[in-house]
């Protein structure tokens, strides 16, 4: 048996970056039992020691190369702005790594199909950290749904609104570091309908644009065979309550209250509503599910999560392909 198929060896992870994102993924790995943080890497050796001293990793590095290189990592994690995400991947693909990337996965499709092909071509797992498709809530609605709980489903709605103000050097507005509400925002309302729906067959995208040229609010309207069935909203400088609803033919599921992470489910049905709560509620973050599910491929040697598998990642980057299209939002280097 190797080593990251045996339950008693924790699984090992380095971290590429050392922002936001990486200290709460840290925080919720520390809760899971099989996996633990060995080595850290920032572009500033100090801020990866302060990283490696704050959360009790056993190494860090001045450098993202250091990092793949190291031999006692099992899989790295991506935590970077995401323009850096397809050349850090490549790297830690070449140097034999599986990977966990946040999200988006790349900045447009084509550079995500290049990452997956070459993470196939060399047998390593690679997995978008689309944390929401490995909430237990989200499972738990889609066997509801299985189970016909809210009739044949017709159609879905997802805002998200973050209500920052606008800041030309705020990573979200900042055209050179991937800024904009579509890949920060709307990647979740997007998954989620690609999810419940499947793929549509027409988009009708509006939006506006912020002063340096990323895309700031976008309302998306997805027809299925001539039928309006998703109404999907993002923005970056409005604040919403962040909702979202399945709605079938015999009632409808609410989560609540923020739908990228829900703590809880409301099922109506006809004149009765059942409230579901979060089985993790208060557990960390809310991205213990996502490390869980990385554990389980590993230690299966799955070279892809079933549930978020590389196809759906790179069919939900076009969409998004194609709404920044319709709204003329284009990043440095893309043609
Ligand atoms: N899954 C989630 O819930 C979630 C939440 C927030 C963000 N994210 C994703 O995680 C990624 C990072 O977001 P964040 O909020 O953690 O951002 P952040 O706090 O600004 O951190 C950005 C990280 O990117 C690195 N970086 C590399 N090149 C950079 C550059 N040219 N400019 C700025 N930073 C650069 C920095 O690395 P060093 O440490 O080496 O300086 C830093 O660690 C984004 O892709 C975002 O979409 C996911």
């Amino acid at each position: 048996m190797t080593a990251v198929a045996d339950p008693a060896t924790p699984i090992r992870w380095g971290f590429i970056g050392a922002g936001g994102i990486a200290h709460k993924l840290a925080t919720d790995i520390a809760l899971t039992d099989g996996n633990v943080v060995v080595a850290v890497a920032a572009r500033d050796a100090g801020r990866a020691a302060d990283f490696a001293r704050r959360h009790k990793v056993e190494r860090s590095y001045g450098s993202y190369e250091q990092l793949v290189a190291d031999e006692n990592v099992d899989v790295v994690y991506v935590a970077t702005t995401h323009p850096g995400h397809k050349a850090q991947s490549l790297m830690a693909i070449e140097a034999g790594r599986s990977l966990l990337i946040e999200k988006p996965v790349c900045l447009n499709a084509a550079d995500a199909r290049e990452v997956f092909r070459a993470a196939d071509a060399a047998g390593v797992f690679a997995m978008e950290a689309m944390w929401m498709r490995c909430n237990p809530l989200v499972l738990r609605a889609e066997q509801l749904i299985a189970e016909g709980a809210i009739g044949e489903v017709c159609g879905v709605r997802f805002e998200f609104g973050l209500g920052r103000r606008f800041d030309p050097g705020d990573r979200l507005f900042e055209m050179a570091n991937g800024g904009g509400a579509l890949l920060d925002l709307g990647i979740y309302p997007v998954s989620f309908a690609w999810h419940f729906l499947g793929c549509p067959d027409e988009v009708r995208t509006v939006g506006t644009l912020s002063p340096t040229g990323s895309d700031d609010t976008v309302a998306m309207q997805w027809v299925y065979a001539g039928v309006p069935r998703a109404q999907l909203w993002c923005s970056a400088t409005v604040l919403a309550p962040n909702e979202a609803a399945i709605l079938g033919t015999d009632g409808w599921i609410r989560f609540e209250p923020m739908a990228h992470r829900p703590t809880g489910l409301v099922v109506c049905r006809g004149e009765s509503q059942d409230r579901i709560a979060d089985p993790i509620e208060g557990q960390g973050y809310g991205y213990c599910p996502q490390v869980l599910e990385v554990e389980r491929c590993l230690r299966a040697g799955l070279t892809e999560s079933p549930l978020v598998p590389p196809a759906d990642t790179v069919a939900i980057l076009e969409l998004l392909d194609e709404a920044r299209a319709s709204l003329g939002v284009v990043y440095p280097g893309e043609t």
